[in-house]
């Protein structure tokens, strides 16, 4: 709900301020800095504790294996036994296909479950901040949940809130780089009219900020990382769409990449356009694109998920200017903007970008609000825990 991803704001834009720290100290690592970011919101949001480094945090390594088998799993069509229900009775002797998904549930089973006991043991200790956790289970008996359904609800956020912000925000550095002349100077106009130099800007501002608005609501029409919509939906009646029956029940895969790149609602389609955003337009839906989904599986995170692409994309423009990286010849690095990961989510595979402060009070002011932001975060320091 809106209202309740707004409690979570603050940890939003600490943490987005100590991204900007991270960004103007080691530009180069931006994706890894991106990926912290995401983690870090997930992770406090969730389970009450911050993440410092991605490369060692067990949550998030124990985590990443764990979405990594189930993308490997989550291809629709990949088994038989979608297409012939009756096979799931084979024994998993005969069933190696059936072994392997059993293997790894009860992985997740432990995963999920040490994450809770460890919260629990805070919550006992009075040392657990606010997290979506401790309203789960608080809300437990309300809610008619079993433990370990309990445990698995406050597991998805990380399963899909992680990749797809970090991976629409590595889209919008891309479009900075290959776009960058044709709409950074607007944004910067509208960033330096609204905000001045003296300040980042905050939550409060986005309103007005529309042309900032329009460039995150372009970045996650431009390239959707959930390329195929999502997990499938189901049919619930009986339809006829151009002539052609669905049967209730039928398996609809919603291809979200065709859909946002399709010429008759988005002209131009490969081209970064805000301006899209901000003239009147058809189109089904509140958002004016797709990104998020639909219907009842819409995407639970996606006010969520807008506020960190909006913040952090006005973020980066206020302080940096982006652009192509040089070669050794001092000539721009070209980018390719078709290069993408395969898999049930898509983002851009590593490429150059150059993030330069745009002046050296730019650079002062990220470092100043990076140490407040470091008081404040003190609550959700990481704990040493017992997941292992
Ligand atoms: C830019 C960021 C994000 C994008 C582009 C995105 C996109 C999507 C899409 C396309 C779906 C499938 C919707 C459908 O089946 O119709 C989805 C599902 C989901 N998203 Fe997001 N998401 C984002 C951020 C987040 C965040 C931050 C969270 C959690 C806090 C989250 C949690 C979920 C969950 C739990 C589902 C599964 C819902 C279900 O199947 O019922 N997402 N997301």
């Amino acid at each position: 709900m809106q209202r309740q991803s707004e409690t979570y704001r603050p940890i939003q834009s600490l943490e987005s301020k100590v991204l900007m720290n991270d960004l103007l100290k080691s530009p180069e690592r931006f994706r890894t800095h991106l990926e912290r970011y995401a983690a870090s919101v997930i992770v406090t949001v969730t389970y009450g504790r911050r993440v410092e480094d991605v490369d060692t945090d067990i949550v998030v390594q124990r985590n990443g294996e764990s979405m990594d088998r189930l993308t490997q799993v989550n291809i629709p069509g990949k088994y038989a036994v979608e297409r012939y229900p009756a096979l799931k009775y084979v024994p998993s002797i005969f069933a190696p296909w059936k072994a392997q998904v059993l293997k790894q549930r009860q992985k997740d089973v432990q995963l999920y479950t040490d994450l809770m006991d460890e919260v629990k043991e805070r919550l006992a200790k009075g040392a657990l901040p606010t997290c979506f956790a401790k309203h789960l289970l608080e809300e437990q008996n309300s809610l008619g949940m079993p433990d370990l359904e309990l445990a698995y609800a406050a597991g998805s956020p990380f399963g899909a809130g992680v990749e797809t912000s970090a991976g629409t925000l590595a889209s919008f550095l891309l479009a900075c780089v290959k776009f960058g002349p044709q709409f950074i100077p607007k944004a910067q106009n509208e960033l330096d009219r609204v905000i001045g130099s003296g300040r980042l800007p905050t939550f409060e501002d986005m309103p007005r900020l529309p042309y900032i608005k329009a460039v995150a609501a372009e970045t996650l029409r431009w390239r959707p990382v959930a390329v195929l919509g999502g997990t499938p939906h189901a049919s619930t009646a009986d339809d006829v769409y151009k002539g052609m029956f669905i049967p209730k029940g039928s398996t609809i895969i919603a291809p979200l990449w065709s859909i946002h790149l399709n010429e008759s609602d988005f002209p131009d389609p490969d081209k970064f356009q805000p301006e899209r955003f901000i003239e009147d337009r058809e189109y089904p839906g509140t958002f004016g694109h797709s990104a998020f989904g639909w219907g009842r599986r819409i995407c639970p995170g996606m006010h969520l998920g807008t506020a960190s692409v909006e913040l952090n994309i006005a973020r980066i423009l206020w302080a940096f200017e982006v652009g192509p990286a040089k070669d050794a010849s001092g000539k721009d690095i070209d980018v390719d903007i078709f290069a993408f990961s395969d898999g049930f989510n898509s983002s851009p595979l590593p490429f150059p970008c150059s993030m330069i402060p745009r002046s050296a009070k730019h650079a002062k002011v990220i470092e100043h609000e990076f140490q407040e932001a470091l008081e404040s975060l003190k609550t959700y320091t990481a704990v040493t825990n017992k997941i292992s």
